[in-house]
C-alpha cells in the first residue's frame, strides 16, 4: 500500500515540488493551500488554479496520486479536515509536512506593522504547531510498528540573524524548538519529528524577499551561497521526500540545513 502525506503550502514553490516528489515516489498526497491572499501581506499567495495544476501534474506522473484541499494552516478545523481526507480517502496518514509560510519585514522589528508581525507568527510558527496538533494524532492512529513522520520547513534564518527579518527568524527558530519538543513527546512511538532549513530557493517568496530588501532581483542571494546559485525547489523537496520515507528512521528532533552552504 502506498504511503500517505498531507503537504501544506502545496500550490507553488517548495510545497508544490514536495507534492510532485512524493507522487513520483508513489505516495498518495492531500495537497493543501489557502484560497486567496492574506490581507495583512503585500504580496500574492498561491492560487486555487495553481493548486489544481499541481494535483493534475502529480496525477499525470502515473505513480502516486494527489487531491487538492483548501485550508488556511492557522485554522485547526480546516487543516484537521485535510487530515480526515487522508484517513477516509487513502486509509491513514504517514507524513504530515508543514511547508506553508510567509515572509514580511524590511524594517527593524520595532517598526514592523503589527498586522504583518501577526501574519508571520501565525503562519510560520502557528501553522506548524497546528499541523502537529491535528496531524500527529492521525500518525499515531497507524498500527504499530509505525513509521510516521512530522516534518516542518524552517529556514536558514532560524540560526542566522538576518537583517530586518527578526520576526521571521523568531518564528523559524520556534519551528526548530517545536520539532525537538515533539521528538521528545513522540519517544518510542515510531513517529519522528524533524525540520529542514532551506537556503535561498527560487520561489515567489524569494522574489518578495528581494523586494523587501529593495533589490532589483534575487541574484544577490545566490552570491551568499557556497553553491554559487539559488536552489531549485526540487532540491529542497528531495530532502523532504527522503525524510518522509522509512530510510530516515534513525533521525528525530534534528534540524537539517538544505541551504547550498548559506550557513557556512
Ligand atoms: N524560498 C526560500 O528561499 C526559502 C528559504 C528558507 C525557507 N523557506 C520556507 O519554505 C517554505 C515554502 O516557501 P516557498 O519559498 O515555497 O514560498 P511560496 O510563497 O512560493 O509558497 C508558499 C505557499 O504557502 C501558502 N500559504 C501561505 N500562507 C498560508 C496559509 N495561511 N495557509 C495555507 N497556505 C498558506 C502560499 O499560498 C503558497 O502557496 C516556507 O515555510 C518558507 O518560509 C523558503
Amino acid at each position: 500500500m502506498s504511503r500517505v502525506a498531507v503537504v501544506t503550502g502545496a500550490a507553488r514553490g517548495i510545497g508544490a515540488a514536495t507534492v510532485l516528489g512524493l507522487a513520483r515516489a508513489g505516495w498518495s498526497v492531500v495537497a493543501v493551500d489557502r484560497d486567496g491572499d492574506d490581507p495583512r501581506l503585500p504580496y500574492a499567495m498561491g492560487t486555487r488554479h495553481e493548486l489544481d495544476d499541481v494535483v493534475a501534474r502529480a496525477g499525470a506522473l502515473g505513480a502516486g496520486t494527489a487531491v487538492a484541499h483548501v485550508a488556511d494552516v492557522t485554522d485547526a478545523d480546516a487543516l484537521g479536515a485535510a487530515v480526515a481526507v487522508a484517513e477516509t480517502r487513502f486509509g491513514g496518514l504517514d507524513a504530515m509536512i508543514a511547508v506553508a509560510g510567509v515572509i514580511a519585514g524590511g524594517t527593524p522589528l520595532w517598526e514592523m506593522p503589527a498586522d504583518q508581525l501577526a501574519a508571520v507568527l501565525d503562519v510560520d510558527l502557528g501553522g506548524p504547531i497546528t499541523a502537529a496538533r491535528v496531524g500527529v494524532p492521525a500518525l499515531l492512529r497507524r498500527p504499530e510498528p509505525r513509521q510516521g513522520r512530522f516534518l516542518a520547513v524552517a529556514s536558514a534564518a532560524a540560526t542566522r540573524g538576518m537583517p530586518k527579518l527578526a520576526a521571521y527568524s523568531a518564528a523559524k527558530a520556534g519551528v526548530t524548538g517545536l520539532v525537538r519538543g515533539l521528538a521528545a513527546d513522540l519517544a518510542g512511538t515510531g513517529v519522528t519529528a524533524n525540520a529542514i532549513c532551506p537556503g535561498s530557493t527560487d520561489t515567489a517568496m524569494l522574489a518578495e524577499s528581494a523586494r523587501i530588501y529593495g533589490l532589483d532581483g534575487t541574484g544577490p542571494f545566490a552570491e551568499q551561497q557556497a553553491v554559487g546559485r539559488l536552489l531549485h525547489p526540487d532540491e529542497v523537496a528531495a530532502a523532504l521526500v527522503w525524510l518522509a520515507g522509512e530510510a530516515s528512521s534513525a533521525m528525530t528532533g534534528t534540524v537539517i540545513p538544505v541551504d547550498g552552504g548559506l550557513s557556512l
